[in-house]
């Protein structure tokens, strides 16, 4: 029961981070077109906000979910302490990622200093999600299923 319980966090982030890695995708459409003057390449705008908005909404939900669950079930937290910490990081990282988003998105208008600090944010947010995840699954393979 604790096993499945303990899986719930993992299952959901993973899904966030693939989520996250299709947002990013369709992001970089946008800085070829603005930073690099590529002709034909279409920004799917819409698609990026949404697919974007529920990765990080989602990651954040996730957040919360993982120490909720660690606060009621587990009281060894030592392996977690490099996961914890750097969901530390992360946790501004999503909120900036989400706040410059939705800006851009409802109050469009021809931008160029935004956009950069959105892409730069968000990418190292990525790099540090895929870290996340590393460590992530390394607790969940010694810790959760004792594998
Ligand atoms: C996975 C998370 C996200 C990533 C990796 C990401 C990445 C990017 C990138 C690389 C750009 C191009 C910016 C540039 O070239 O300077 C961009 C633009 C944009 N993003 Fe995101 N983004 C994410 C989440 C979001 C969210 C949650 C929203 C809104 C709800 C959003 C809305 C926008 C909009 C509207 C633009 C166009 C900006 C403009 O043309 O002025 N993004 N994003
Ligand atoms: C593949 C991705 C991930 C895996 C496999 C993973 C795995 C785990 C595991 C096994 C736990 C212990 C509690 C539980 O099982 O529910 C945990 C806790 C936690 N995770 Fe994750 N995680 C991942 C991604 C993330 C991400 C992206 C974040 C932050 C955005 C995050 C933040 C946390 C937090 C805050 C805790 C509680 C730590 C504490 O309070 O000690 N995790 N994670």
């Amino acid at each position: 029961m604790n096993t499945l319980l303990l899986s719930i966090h993992p299952f959901f982030q993973s899904i966030g981070i693939l989520l996250a890695f299709y947002g990013a995708i369709l992001g970089l459409q946008r800085a070829r077109i603005l930073h690099f003057g590529q002709q034909g390449v279409v920004f799917r705008r819409r698609q990026h906000a949404m697919v974007g908005a529920a990765a990080l909404f989602m990651l954040l939900g996730g957040l919360a979910g993982g120490k909720i669950i660690t606060a009621l079930l587990w009281q060894e937290t030592a392996p977690l302490h490099g996961h914890q910490r750097l969901a530390m990081v992360l946790l501004p990282l999503l909120l900036v990622g989400i706040g410059t988003g939705l800006y851009l998105y409802f109050l469009p208008e021809k931008r160029k200093v935004l956009p950069i600090v959105h892409a730069l944010n968000n990418g190292v947010l990525f790099i540090l999600l895929l870290v996340q995840a590393y460590s992530g699954i390394q607790v969940y393979l010694h810790h959760v299923i004792k594998w």
